[in-house]
């Protein structure tokens, strides 16, 4: 009895301090709602458009957007000035087309872009380091990367001037693969894929691949092929998706497997007519290590054959599609089913939150990617539980954005279980001005509801991870310390998410493991002892920094970045 008056007493105590602390952070920042979570603003200029981001293992986000755009608001020293004779808007340009935006203490720094990046595409490598890939003009053929730098912070891009890519790679996809390797599908009249680093293969070799050029539409300047989706299959092979066709692809010896069905409905998903693509959560749970866990991709939105050209010429911006369709690609006859969301989207981006469940946020109701080719913005992020049953509602409208994020706009799984969001420039240039949809330079913050203080009793916190060097080795067991005011039996998951590189609607390499529970050994009053079973496979989860969750009663821990390998 004492004890457990004990217990409540600090549990009151620390929801005391909770809602202390609660009250200073209101006081600085601005909330929208307060139902279905809601939105902070972080930043309201970073000084350039979120066009692309990449979260990285020292909790800082590499941004970016393009070189040829003109100034963007924030300098660069002057020993730091690009002079480009090729570039199109600037020749000498002292503004950073970059920043690395610092998580923990909300502020950011330049960074020097020296090649054009505007519609590239990117993975992180094993260690860490984002390998950077293609772009426009002068960056067609460029790869660049980029290393965190926790200990000094002074790093900054590094073009690689001894490889070049094979092919031009503008408008391509990326994926992280078992071996570590980045492959690069695709891109604007790019009907090839290729393999980075180049270090040691001829920089001349990539392989054509013929379903991008059936894939593209030749009509008045639509392609609805680029941004190819791409996923990795646990079994190693690729899932490739463009314009309303997919296949399973064996890169290794360059075959396609099979042909899946056509997605139904007449909605094209691919660039210009954007739609999102996700691998579904991979659930080991049940597996012991031994079988390989089903795969499932789920496509959402996009637009109806002509709303381009349409919307490019005439300025008439069609309503965009309501469908989503999933596809389980490791059944032996795989078959879409659809759902309806709430409202039509077209460039929005999918999210895996660390529960397993789906955001959907950013773009328009009207109209497809491209020059001022939306209109009505949808202001509502969605969430989607692909775990319910049907005919339960999946989709939730969760609390309302307040800034629209149209074409060039971008959104992030942080480590502490927030979505950053930020971008939209459906300009040629920075136009800060333009009205509506200026050029926005600011960083947003959603809160998913889970990070509400009711459910502070039941949030886990990590206290150590027991493993060596904080890695997840292949199917060995490892454990994780978490403390927890109040014990749901059979609530505790583990899951590991990889970071994705988001840009034009599309989280490359973006990855969810529901990880083996052993055992959950209560070690203190708040403390517990979760036993869980690394990965089985480099194809289930391909090396690389994770952000590993605890999740409790559906609440998640702040996660801490682990090394699988
Ligand atoms: C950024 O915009 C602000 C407000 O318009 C302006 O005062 C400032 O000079 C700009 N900075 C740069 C580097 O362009
Ligand atoms: C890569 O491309 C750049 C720019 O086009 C060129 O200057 C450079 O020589 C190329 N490097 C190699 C190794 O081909
Ligand atoms: C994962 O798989 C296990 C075992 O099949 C099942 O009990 C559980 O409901 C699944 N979890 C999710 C989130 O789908
Ligand atoms: C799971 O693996 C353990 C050893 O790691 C084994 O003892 C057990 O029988 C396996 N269970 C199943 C259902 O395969
Ligand atoms: C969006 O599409 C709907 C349905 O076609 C149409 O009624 C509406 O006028 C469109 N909105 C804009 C801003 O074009
Ligand atoms: C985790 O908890 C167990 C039991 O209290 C303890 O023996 C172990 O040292 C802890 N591990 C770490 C890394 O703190
Ligand atoms: C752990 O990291 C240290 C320092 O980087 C390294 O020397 C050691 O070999 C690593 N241990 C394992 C088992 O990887």
């Amino acid at each position: 009895m004492a004890f457990k008056i004990k217990k409540l007493l600090s549990f009151f105590f620390l929801l005391l301090l909770q809602s202390m602390l609660f009250e200073v952070v209101m006081t600085i920042e601005e909330s929208t709602s307060t139902t279905g979570g809601h939105w902070v603003e972080l930043q309201r200029s970073i000084g350039i458009s979120a066009m692309h981001m990449q979260v990285m293992y020292d909790n800082k986000v590499l941004i970016f957007d393009r070189t040829d755009f003109g100034p963007s608001n924030i300098s660069l020293s002057h020993h730091r000035c690009r002079f480009n004779p090729r570039d199109l808007a600037l020749k000498l340009d002292c503004t950073a087309h970059s920043v690395l935006y610092d998580l923990s203490h909300n502020t950011l720094r330049p960074l020097t872009l020296r090649t054009d990046a505007w519609c590239s595409s990117g993975a992180l490598v094993p260690d860490g380091s984002l390998l950077q890939t293609g772009g426009f003009n002068d960056g067609y053929t460029t790869l660049r990367s980029f290393t965190p730098c926790p200990q000094h912070n002074t790093c900054d891009w590094r073009e690689l001037p001894n490889y070049n890519l094979s092919n031009s790679r503008w408008y391509s996809s990326n994926q992280i693969l078992p071996s570590g390797k980045i492959i690069i599908v695709g891109g604007r009249n790019s009907f090839t894929y290729e393999f980075v680093p180049k270090n040691d293969v001829p920089s001349s070799s990539f392989h054509y691949l013929p379903f991008l050029k059936l894939t593209r539409d030749s009509n008045r300047g639509e392609e609805n092929n680029l941004y190819p989706f791409l996923h990795l299959l646990p079994d190693g092979n690729l899932f490739i998706f463009a314009n309303r066709n997919s296949i399973l692809f064996d890169y290794t010896t360059n075959t396609v497997l099979r042909n899946f069905p056509i997605i139904p409905g007449k909605e094209k998903r691919n660039y210009p007519s954007t739609a999102s693509s996700v691998l579904l959560p991979l659930n080991l749970t049940g597996l012991n290590g031994t079988r390989l866990p089903e795969a499932e991709i789920m496509i959402c939105g996009g637009a109806y054959p002509g709303t381009f050209s349409l919307a490019n010429t005439l300025k008439i911006f069609l309503e965009a599609s309501r469908t989503c369709g999933r596809l389980r690609v490791t059944d032996s006859n795989p078959v879409w089913v659809m759902e309806t969301m709430p409202t039509p989207r077209v460039m929005p981006d999918m999210i895996l939150l660390p529960t397993g469940n789906v955001i959907i946020v950013n773009g328009a109701m009207n109209g497809t990617a491209g020059w001022e080719n939306a209109a009505n913005p949808v202001l509502y992020p969605v969430l989607y539980r692909p775990g319910l049953i049907d005919p339960f509602p999946r989709f939730q409208l969760l609390a309302s954005a307040s800034t629209p994020r149209m074409y060039h706009s971008s959104a992030v799984l942080l480590p502490d279980g927030r979505v950053l969001v930020g971008g939209s420039n459906p300009h040629r240039v920075y136009d800060f001005r333009a009205n509506p949809y200026p050029t926005e330079l600011s960083l947003d913050a959603y809160y998913p509801e889970y990070l509400g203080i009711q459910f502070d009793s039941l949030r886990p916190s990590i206290v150590a991870v027991e493993a060596v060097n904080n890695t997840a080795s292949y199917g060995r067991v490892f454990a994780v310390n978490i403390s927890l005011w109040e014990y749901r039996v059979g609530g505790v998951g583990v899951t590991l998410v990889a970071p994705s590189f988001t840009t034009h609607s599309f989280a490359m390499n973006q990855r969810l493991l529901l990880l083996q529970v052993l055992a959950v050994q209560q070690v203190a009053t708040f403390g517990y002892r979760v036993v869980a079973r690394g990965p089985p496979s480099q194809a289930v989860a391909p090396p690389g920094f994770y952000m590993l969750f605890v999740v409790h009663a559906g609440v998640p821990s702040t996660a801490v970045w682990v090394q699988v390998k």
